[in-house]
């Protein structure tokens, strides 16, 4: 493809829900180890967005493009494998699992198909199983909920369940992370916590793209904005430069845009 090294190109997308016309002919292309935040109004198509990338949502136009190849509406499943993780705005965790189980199951979706299992011998099951059970404590470890390996999710804080979350999606060995809007309802404490996560993702060459209305959030760790308003694209650019446009000040005029 012409744009070559990005890591995801996406072009014209385009979704439409009966006459609402929610994204609105989007491009753009995410380098890889980068962090990108992608902000707008509420119902600015920014969930949308994301749930095209990821499998979803079927796009009614354009494409996405992941490491040279295009992913446009294949299923959530390969996309995943292809190594794209996302988080949810509400967050989705089994509440009647531990926190431990709630990571096994995103690395068994890496790998996945029961069928595969049983052509597999059982020591090469057991390995896997090994290896994956080293990784969800590997990751646990990392977002700091080790000590609640055991303890049921549902038991878990807001914060804590979003830093699940994270831990599950890293979990998938994904290069990419589509996080919407994880620090949302956090304490100010996890919030920090987050930040200085996302920062060693981006360190040690993950690449993200966060949805974020906390303005401060977003100049303390993204290289780079998109603002969506009705579903355009109306900026692309550097943190300092969006919040000084003048087409972002007018979108977000007359909304609660606190952070400012
Ligand atoms: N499944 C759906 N069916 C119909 N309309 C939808 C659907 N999903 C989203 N929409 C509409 O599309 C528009 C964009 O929604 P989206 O959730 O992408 O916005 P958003 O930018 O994520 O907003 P927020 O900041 O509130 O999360 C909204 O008008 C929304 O009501
Ligand atoms: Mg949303």
């Amino acid at each position: 493809m012409m744009e070559g090294k990005a890591l995801l190109s996406v072009r014209d997308l385009t979704k439409t829900f009966g006459g609402l016309m929610a994204v609105n002919c989007v491009s753009f292309d995410i380098e890889k180890g980068t962090i990108t935040a992608l902000i707008g109004p509420n119902g600015a198509g920014k969930t949308t967005v994301i749930n095209i990338i990821s499998g979803l949502l079927r796009a009614t136009g354009g494409k996405v493009v992941f490491k040279g190849r295009d992913i446009t509406n294949l299923p959530p499943y390969r996309i995943s494998h292809l190594g794209i993780a996302r988080t949810f705005q509400n967050i989705r965790v089994f509440p009647q699992m531990t926190v431990l189980e709630n990571m096994l199951v995103a690395t068994k979706y890496r790998k996945g198909e029961t069928l595969l299992y049983s052509v597999i011998p059982d020591r090469d099951v057991k390995v896997e199983d090994e290896q994956n059970l080293k990784k969800a404590l590997h990751y646990l470890e990392f977002v700091g909920l080790m000590d609640k390996k055991d303890e049921f999710a549902g038991n878990l804080s807001h914060g804590q369940r979003r830093l699940l979350e994270l831990a599950r999606a890293l979990a998938t060995d994904a290069d990419l992370l589509l996080l919407d809007e994880p620090t949302a309802g956090v304490t100010p404490r996890t919030r920090k916590k987050l930040l200085q996560l996302f920062t060693r993702l981006k360190n040690s060459g993950k690449t993200i793209m966060i949805i974020e209305h906390n303005m401060k959030v977003v100049r303390a760790v993204s290289d780079r904005v998109i603002v969506l308003s009705n579903g355009q694209k109306i900026f692309d650019g550097p943190p300092d430069k969006a919040f000084k446009d003048s087409r972002v000040i007018e979108a977000y005029l007359g909304t609660k845009w606190r952070y400012m």
